[in-house]
């Protein structure tokens, strides 16, 4: 079989991982060519020997393109030049999905196309994957979930009794919340998951604009008390907001990097998945598989462009 020519933009902490994941799994996969902002870095993880390091609109003549980079302007621009090529795109880059899914949809259908994004939402945890596979019939009714570890462990320790401004210097020292949070306080991040998953569940794009979002920021919770930020989705309402769970719900189980995700069927049956969503290595395996369906042959495209 040929092997598939990756060009891989971003060697970072996704990135760097997927890089070791091509050489050493077992996919008929090359990376062709590496994009990063600064080639003259140190890099804990080097680049391998023999590849070209070259600018991300050098590394789009591949047979796939891997966006591991994030932000929105730059990736925007490379995933309508690799789209319009008729060149599969995968990524893990919630904030373009959310803000500019519906078009690059749109263009994947145009250009036959795959675009795929399985690393998304919940890292290395599958819930696009079953998302796409109960969607199947139609009939999911509700999405639930904790998405966001930030302000999971944020939550928990003010639950213990702490305020929230040491429960947010806690983080940043355990390195579960950034230097500058807000994405992740004021629940955008969550919401940018939620509105991908939704899309996915129902089959149509849906924007992050459409997530009605609270954010954490000056929350009070009482000690022994649990609350997660919960993202919440029906057809007609997507919701993201702190929300005080039963000490017996799977969601106030949820600790450290772990993400959980609820989905209720119209028949009233929960499907249940949970496991890391941060971490270079857990979270490359969902860009390798979605990888490995463009090796069988398959060309998805997660969710219909907007109607
Ligand atoms: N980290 C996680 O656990 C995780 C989990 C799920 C999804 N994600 C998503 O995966 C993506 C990457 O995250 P990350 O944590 O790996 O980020 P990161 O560690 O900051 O790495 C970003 C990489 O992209 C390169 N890059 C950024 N902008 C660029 C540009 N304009 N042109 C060329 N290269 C550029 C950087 O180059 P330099 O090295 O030269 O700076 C770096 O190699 C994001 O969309 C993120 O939301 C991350």
């Amino acid at each position: 079989m040929q092997r598939l020519r990756i060009g891989l933009i971003g060697w970072g902490t996704m990135g760097a991982a997927f890089g070791e994941l091509v050489q050493d799994g077992p996919l008929p996969i090359s990376l062709a060519a590496i994009a990063v902002r600064d080639p003259a870095r140190a890099r804990a993880i080097p680049m391998p020997d023999g590849v070209d390091v070259v600018r991300p609109d050098e590394a789009l003549d591949v047979d796939v393109v891997v966006e591991l980079a994030g932000g929105v302007e730059g990736p925007l621009t490379w995933a309508r030049a690799t789209l319009e090529r008729g060149t599969p795109y995968v990524t893990a880059n919630k904030a373009l999905l959310a803000t500019h899914g519906g078009e690059l949809a749109g263009l994947a259908r145009t250009n036959g196309a795959a675009l795929l994004a399985s690393a998304s939402v919940g890292g290395g945890t599958p819930m696009i994957e079953m998302t796409t596979h109960l969607a199947a019939t139609g009939r999911i009714e509700r999405l639930r979930g904790a998405v966001n570890a930030t302000t999971t462990y944020i939550l928990s320790a003010m639950g213990e009794g702490r305020s929230y401004d040491e429960a947010l210097a806690a983080a940043q020292a355990a390195g579960y919340a950034e230097a500058d949070p807000s994405l992740d306080v004021d629940g955008r991040d969550a919401a940018q998951k939620l509105a991908i998953l939704a899309s996915v569940a129902w089959g149509r794009w849906r924007p992050e604009a459409d997530v009605s979002t609270t954010g954490i920021v000056g929350l009070e919770v009482q000690p022994g008390e649990t609350v997660r930020l919960v993202a919440d989705a029906t057809p007609d309402r997507l919701r993201v907001a702190p929300i005080p769970v039963d000490p017996e719900d799977p969601l106030a189980r949820v600790t450290g990097v772990e993400n959980l995700l609820e989905i209720t069927m119209r028949d009233g049956s929960i499907f249940r998945v949970s496991g890391p969503g941060a971490g270079g290595p857990a979270c490359v395996t969902a860009v390798y598989a979605d990888v490995a369906r463009l090796v069988a042959g398959e060309r998805p495209i997660l969710f219909r462009s907007a109607s």
